[in-house]
């Protein structure tokens, strides 16, 4: 499902000389930067399956830390200690692997694009990268990403206000093969601190999935685009998915640097209340038996982000809605 597409994987910054282990997918992959570039390679060594993150990197080879065999950035083992003669062949599962806008990818075939990471992209916007983790699965954390309606009560005073208060608002519901997106209309104004932040007046939110995995709001004001947070998602493991996040405005725009500064301190406690509902979410529903979750009639994108998971085209790529609700 996701072999032909870049996926985000860690931070830049995070790879270095000392070996990394990641999980994509449920697999074990090690990440390390090696000859000026980095490499992914599957963090299980063929010998005895050891860990290579584990060991070491030395000139431009990975080093088990079990019976030092080396392995190069294309996965081909090149030395087994003590042995004299020809090597057998012999190698480790190699990922393809990039880096942008501060972040690393990695793909098990090539895709024949880079790595998409934000919609500002090219015009040098001021960009704060964050990473998280939930306990949940990729559709719950995309979803709670791309819903309006829990802030009211998750995020109540941070991204909204602490009244009761809501506005009426036209959602529009669109998609295609592999995104759907939801916009947002009428809302002048979000009344929470975040917003108070991002100048208030707002001409139109649009949230929107990507496969694979990829979860963006666009905050529109009178003057266009004002903020942009793109979260990369992956199902790291079973129970666990793994974001690493853009938060991107102009340069030129409302979200100066200051503002971007205080921005992100509040996006992470907006992050940790997520968290919160997400994991209860997820260790309730252990418990439900196979009970599944009631789709409700404000949930316009559940279906829709499901079946773009499994491969299907979205219902919304050939029938658009569009909904009346007070948000
Ligand atoms: S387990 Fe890796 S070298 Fe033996
Ligand atoms: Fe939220």
């Amino acid at each position: 499902m996701t072999t032909h597409h870049w996926q985000a994987v860690a931070l830049s910054r995070e790879v270095t000389r000392h070996p990394l282990r990641v999980m994509y997918d449920g697999a074990p992959v090690v990440l390390f930067r090696a000859g000026g570039r980095v490499s992914a390679l599957v963090d299980r060594c063929p010998h005895r399956m050891v860990a290579l993150s584990g060991g070491r990197v030395v000139g431009d080879t990975l080093e088990c830390p079990y019976h030092g065999w080396r392995f190069d950035a294309g996965g081909a083992c090149i030395d087994i200690p003590g042995h004299i003669g020809d090597l057998p062949r012999c190698r480790v599962g190699r990922y393809h692997a990039t880096e942008q806008d501060g972040a690393v990818f990695i793909a098990r075939d090539l895709p024949d694009a880079p790595p998409y990471t934000h919609v500002l992209t090219g015009q040098s916007p001021i960009c704060r990268l964050v990473k998280s983790t939930a306990q949940s699965r990729l559709v719950d954390v995309a979803e709670n990403i791309l819903d309006a309606t829990h802030t009211h009560f998750t995020h109540k005073g941070l991204l909204r206000g602490l009244s009761a208060k809501r506005h009426r608002v036209t959602v529009t519901v669109t998609g295609g093969a592999g995104w759907v997106a939801a916009s947002y209309t009428g809302e002048d104004r979000q009344d929470g601190l975040v917003s108070k932040l991002l100048d208030g007046a707002r001409t139109k939110t649009i949230g929107r999935y990507r496969h694979p995995g990829i979860a963006e709001l666009e905050y529109w004001g009178p003057r266009g685009l004002v903020l942009a947070t793109t979260f990369h998602l992956r199902q790291a493991d079973t129970d666990t998915v793994e974001g690493i996040g853009w938060l991107a405005g102009p340069a030129q725009g409302v979200l100066g640097q200051i503002k971007a500064m205080a921005f992100k301190p509040l996006f992470n406690i907006a992050l940790a209340q997520d968290r919160r509902v997400l994991r209860s979410a997820y260790e309730n529903a252990r418990l439900a038996g196979g009970a599944s979750p009631v789709i409700g009639p404000l949930d316009f994108l559940r279906r829709d982000i499901t079946a773009i998971i499994a491969g299907e085209l979205p219902a919304a790529a050939t029938t658009p809605q569009q909904y009346q609700i007070a948000l």
